[in-house]
């Protein structure tokens, strides 16, 4: 689908106006959730989100842009309580969350993205399905960003694939934002004690994949806003 197909169509003036207006409280709309959400840290435990809301969340993660579309990521969503458990005992800043959130997930990135590797051919062939000749191409340029850029080295090729992974993060949380549903992004976290209890318990293996981040989901308990702490845009923006 071509994105000006899901565009709304203007064909009138009249069309045109209305448009605007509907521009207008759409970015009212986002600002709000930008607004609204905040780094929740404990959840109301007798609000669940409905699956089909978490879906929708998960739909924005896996809808997310990646370098050269290789979707670097996987989302192990975790509502076993007695591994949430022995999670809270190595994730410091998941103290509150990870016995009260409705959903919590664990943003794995994947590992060795070399241009031979399954991932990415599975990628180029099976999903984006490149013609012969522009997967000689794309993989060609795909080798030497890698050999440049990431210097052939396997720490900054998981480095890069976990950058990756915060473009999902955060696509998740706003859209989990605009629908009400509170979120709490999570790094405080031992990645080796991490990584160990997933591999005890099957959900990853050595050299496929390595933990890159946390996210936690739920509905705020009752209580004041927290306000929101942010420097103004001219001291974030340059303009030259
Ligand atoms: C990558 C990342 C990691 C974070 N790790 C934690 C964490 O481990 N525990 C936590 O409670 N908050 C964590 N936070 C939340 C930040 O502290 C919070 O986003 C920041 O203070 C701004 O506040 P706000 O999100 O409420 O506006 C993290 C945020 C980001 C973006």
């Amino acid at each position: 689908m071509k994105y000006s197909e899901v565009l709304p169509k203007i064909n009138t003036a009249k069309e045109g106006w209305f448009y605007m207006i509907g521009t207008e409280s759409k970015k009212e709309e986002i600002l709000k959730a930008f607004q609204f959400r905040y780094a929740c840290k404990a959840f109301d435990t007798s609000k669940k989100i409905s699956d089909k809301d978490f879906h929708f969340i998960l739909e924005t993660g896996r809808l997310s842009p990646s370098s050269f579309g290789l979707e670097p990521w996987r989302f192990v969503v975790i509502q076993n309580t007695a591994l949430r458990e022995k999670l809270k005992s190595v994730s410091r800043g998941a103290q509150g969350q990870l016995p009260t959130a409705s959903h919590f997930v664990i943003i794995l990135a994947r590992q060795g993205l070399r241009h031979d590797s399954a991932h990415v051919i599975k990628m180029m062939t099976g999903i984006q399905h490149l013609s012969d000749e522009v997967l000689e191409r794309v993989s060609g340029v795909y080798k030497s960003f890698v050999d440049t850029r990431l210097e052939n080295n396997d720490r900054l090729i998981s480095e890069w694939a976990s950058k990756q992974t915060y473009i999902a993060l955060g696509n998740m949380m706003t859209a989990a934002a605009q629908i009400g549903i509170d979120s709490c992004p999570i790094e405080g976290f031992d990645k080796n004690q991490v990584t160990s209890i997933l591999q005890n318990e099957g959900i990853m293996k050595a050299g496929d994949f390595e933990v890159s981040c946390m996210v936690a989901f739920g509905y705020r308990q009752d209580g004041p806003n927290r306000s929101k702490a942010r420097q103004n845009l001219d001291e974030v923006v340059e303009w030259r």
